[in-house]
């Protein structure tokens, strides 16, 4: 689906020389009076606009506003600040695009018996997957490396305030994240989950810089919490009949986490 541009106002911190905007893809560049500078840049999708972002974190840009130019909607940028390459797989942040390619897989009743819930139809799956928040959060999972390699799963990655008492709050802002997966039917058993889960666990480590990583899921779910003990997370929460399943049974569940010195690069 293709979308009309959008154009981005990025306010970063401190006067930029004339040659970042270049070097950035030839972006409008204005130094403001108040001793920052404004870029303007117009992106035909979300992947545009985090290479963009990416470009300014490496040149070490500190990012003070960003907001479409004309409309005040809401900005979330993805929290995969560029797509990450395994050795069998791409994960990206995700595009309204992407809703058609994961319904064929999120509507099977397999898959849904262990999710929250998935509209009925495929228009509704479309403004929900849409969702600015969704999309911030949503990892595509691609089988190899081509631009037009099929997507084989759509991933969750939400990064997350620790609990904390208020006069330490600051402290414990955005330090975990939580992770969530699903993969099309058609592709388990080939350890395609445990390669994209081990490359976000190095990412949320060493990129976000996140202390704790924590993931969820039904007791029933043997495969999901498999899953999170490869990966070398720990089992630290069994819940007793604590969440209502849509077929009327209240179910167990089961929380895992993994703390930034217990993990290891694969
Ligand atoms: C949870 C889910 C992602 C796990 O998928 P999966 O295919 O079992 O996980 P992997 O891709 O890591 O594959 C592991 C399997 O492949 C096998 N495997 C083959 N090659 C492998 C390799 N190179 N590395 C690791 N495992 C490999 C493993 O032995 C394992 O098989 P087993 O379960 O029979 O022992 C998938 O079942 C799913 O999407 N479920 C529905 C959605 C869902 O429940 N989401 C979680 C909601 S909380």
């Amino acid at each position: 689906m293709n979308t009309a541009p959008t154009t981005y106002a990025i306010r970063v911190d401190g006067h930029l020389n004339d040659h970042w905007s270049a070097w950035l893809g030839e972006l409008d560049l204005t130094r403001d009076d108040d001793g920052t500078t404004t870029l303007t840049v117009s992106v035909a999708d979300q992947a545009q606009l985090h290479g963009v972002l990416a470009g300014l974190r490496d040149i070490g840009a500190v990012l003070t506003e960003l907001r479409t130019t004309g409309t005040p909607a809401p900005i979330c940028p993805s929290v995969l600040e560029r797509p990450l390459q395994t050795e069998r797989l791409t994960l990206r942040p995700a595009t309204a695009a992407d809703a058609d390619p994961t319904w064929a897989f999120r509507q099977l009743e397999s898959i849904n018996e262990w999710l929250t819930g998935c509209p009925a139809n495929l228009e509704g799956y479309r403004e929900l997957f849409s969702k600015p928040a969704r999309l911030a959060t949503t990892v595509i999972v691609t089988l190899g490396h081509d631009p037009e390699a099929p997507t084989i799963g759509d991933f969750m990655l939400r990064r997350e305030d620790a609990w904390a008492q208020l006069d330490v709050a600051d402290q414990a802002r955005d330090t975990q994240a939580e992770l969530g997966w699903v993969l099309d039917p058609a592709f388990t058993g080939h350890g395609y989950a445990t390669e994209a889960v081990r490359e976000l666990l190095r990412y949320c480590f060493e990129d976000l810089g996140v202390r704790r990583v924590t993931a969820n899921c039904f007791l029933g779910n043997d495969t999901s919490w498999r899953l999170m003990e490869r990966v070398g997370m720990r089992r630290e929460v069994h819940a007793v009949r604590e969440s209502l399943h849509r077929s009327g049974r209240w179910l167990d569940t089961v929380g895992y986490a993994i703390l930034e010195q217990e993990w290891s690069p694969a």
